[in-house]
């Protein structure tokens, strides 16, 4: 997805002419399994089929383990809206029931990377990093930029290294996944996943 695709998406919906919905931001976007044609150089193109996970270059260095943690409640808290496992369903009252399928996301990891940290305007889904919108780095957007109740609300601040680690989990163990597993549902629950996982168990 280019940035000027996204951005001029941003400030049609900032100028109340489109509605968003998670349809119009899909098609969008390339899906999953289309080669990264225009937005990446052919070193950085992911790998297009989700069984072969390989991680994006851009997200060198990302961790795992601790995009876990930042994805959980005690971290970015995407888990209240989108569910532990991804599947959108989460009870925050912001968005009940209503957040992004991210186990279906077609988004490359520049295009979470820019999400996660920008959010989305118009929508409930809040921005991560605590310099969006005071200058442009977000859809070439200032708060100015936005009519009443379009800026998207301001989420846990998260370090740009925690942005990073959250998409290599979110690519890793729910992107292009049709059902948690078992052992999705342990990654996340840790210590408690016996419990908390014990209905995924055959
Ligand atoms: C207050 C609820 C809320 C929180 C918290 C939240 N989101 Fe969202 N998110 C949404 C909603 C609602 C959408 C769908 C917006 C739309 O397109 O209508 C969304 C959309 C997305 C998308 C776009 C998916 C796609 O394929 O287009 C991504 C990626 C995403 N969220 C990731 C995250 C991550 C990662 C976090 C935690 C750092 C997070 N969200 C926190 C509500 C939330």
């Amino acid at each position: 997805m280019s940035l000027l695709n996204r951005k001029s998406l941003a400030l049609l919906v900032a100028a109340g002419l489109v509605a968003v919905t998670p349809l119009a931001l899909n098609a969008a976007q390339p899906p999953a399994n289309a080669p990264a044609a225009e937005t990446a150089a052919p070193a950085e193109a992911p790998a297009a089929d989700a069984t072969a996970i390989e991680l994006d270059p851009l997200l060198a260095g990302a961790d795992v383990n601790r995009g876990v943690v930042v994805y959980g409640s005690r971290g970015g808290n995407c888990v209240s809206c989108h569910g532990w496992d991804g599947n959108g369903l989460g009870k925050n009252p912001r968005s009940e029931g209503a957040a992004a399928l991210l186990r279906d996301s077609g988004l490359d990891a520049q295009g979470f990377i820019e999400i996660i940290s920008c959010g989305i305007p118009g929508t409930p889904m809040p921005y991560h990093d605590a310099q969006a919108y005071k200058d442009d780095r977000c859809y070439g957007m200032t708060k100015a930029d936005f009519e009443e109740g379009q800026m998207p609300h301001k989420g846990k601040s998260l370090k740009s290294e925690d942005i990073l680690s959250l998409v290599a989990y979110i690519q890793t163990h729910i992107q292009g996944k049709p059902k948690a597993t078992y052992e999705d549902c342990a990654f996340y629950f840790g210590a408690s996943a016996e419990k908390a996982c014990a209905f995924l168990k055959k």
